[in-house]
C-alpha cells in the first residue's frame, strides 16, 4: 500500500518534472525567471506562460525571442527578468518545453508581488492598579488599517505579557505583532519582503514605587516628638544640675557657671 503511494509520488513528481518554486518580491523590483532543467531532446519552443494560460514569452530552440512589453531577456539561455513588478503581477509563472509528442515543466515559480508595509506607532500608558508591587502597561500597536492591544504586568521591574505574544493578521495580509524580548516592548509590522516597528522600553515606565505619604508623615511626627522629647530631657537635666551648683558654689558668678553648662551641653 505504502509502495503504491510513494511510486504515485514519484511518478507525480516526473511528470511534473519541477517542483514549483514560492518567490515573494517587493512592489516595484525586478525579478529573474529562469530554467531550473535543460529542455528535453529534440524540443521545438519553450514558453514562459503566467497562470498556465497567458504566454509571456516564446524562446525558439536556438534561444531566440521576440521581447515585448514590461520584460527583458536574462543572461542565461531562455530565462527572462520581469520589470517594476506590481500586485497585479502575482500568479504562476511556468516555463514549457514543448516536443513534437508532448509539453514538458522545466521551470515554474509561484510569484507574490507584496508593497511595503504602513509605519506602526506603539502606545504604552500605566494602568492604575490596586497592588502597590506590581505595575500593569495597557499597550496598543496601531497601523492604518489595524490593531492589536495587550497587557504587561511588571513585578519589580521584571515585566510579563499577559496571555503571551500577540498577533494578528491584517486586511492587507501583513502580519502584526506585539511582543516583549528582554526589556523591551515591540510593535512590529511585517510582510515577506517588509518590516516596519516601534518600541519602547519598560524600564522607565515601570518605576519603583515610592513610598505612601501618610507613612513618611508618621515617620517624621514620630522622629520630632523624639527628638523634642530628648532635647527637653537635656535641658531639663542641665537646669538642675545648674541650680545644684548655684546652691553649692553660692557666690560664683553666673558667667562662670553659664560656662560650665555650655560645657557639659558640648559632651553631650
Ligand atoms: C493569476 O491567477 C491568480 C489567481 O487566480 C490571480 O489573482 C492573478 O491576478 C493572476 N495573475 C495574472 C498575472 O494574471
Amino acid at each position: 500500500m505504502s509502495l503504491f503511494v510513494i511510486l504515485g509520488l514519484l511518478v507525480c513528481i516526473q511528470a511534473q518534472g519541477t517542483i514549483e518554486t514560492p518567490v515573494f518580491v517587493l512592489k516595484g523590483r525586478d525579478l529573474l525567471l529562469k530554467l531550473h532543467a535543460d529542455p528535453p531532446e529534440g524540443f521545438i519552443y519553450v514558453d514562459w506562460k503566467i497562470n498556465k494560460t497567458v504566454t509571456l514569452v516564446r524562446f525558439d530552440s536556438s534561444g531566440k525571442a521576440a521581447v515585448t512589453g514590461r520584460f527583458e531577456l536574462g543572461e542565461n539561455k531562455f530565462s527572462v527578468i520581469l520589470k517594476n513588478l506590481q500586485e497585479v503581477d502575482s500568479g504562476v509563472y511556468s516555463a514549457v518545453a514543448a516536443t513534437s509528442t508532448e509539453d514538458k515543466l522545466v521551470s515554474e515559480y509561484k510569484v507574490t508581488v507584496q508593497g511595503p508595509v504602513s509605519p506602526v506607532e506603539l502606545t504604552v500608558d500605566p494602568v492604575d492598579s490596586s497592588s502597590s508591587e506590581s505595575c500593569d502597561l495597557h499597550v496598543t500597536c496601531r497601523t492604518h488599517n489595524s490593531h492589536i492591544s495587550s497587557t504587561f504586568r511588571c513585578v519589580d521591574r521584571v515585566c510579563s505579557q499577559e496571555g503571551g505574544e500577540r498577533s494578528e493578521v491584517t486586511t492587507s495580509g501583513a502580519s502584526l505583532q506585539v511582543y516583549l524580548l528582554n526589556t523591551v516592548i515591540i510593535c512590529n509590522h511585517s510582510n515577506q519582503v517588509h518590516w516596519t516597528q516601534d518600541f519602547d522600553t519598560t524600564a522607565y515606565l515601570c518605576p519603583s514605587k515610592p513610598e505612601l505619604p501618610s507613612v513618611f508623615l508618621v515617620k517624621m511626627v514620630v522622629f520630632s516628638v523624639g527628638l523634642i522629647i530628648m532635647v527637653s530631657a537635656v535641658i531639663t537635666v542641665h537646669l538642675v544640675d545648674f541650680k545644684k551648683h548655684q546652691e553649692r558654689n553660692g557666690g560664683q558668678t553666673p558667667h562662670a557657671a553659664l560656662e560650665e553648662s555650655s560645657h557639659l551641653k558640648v559632651t553631650f
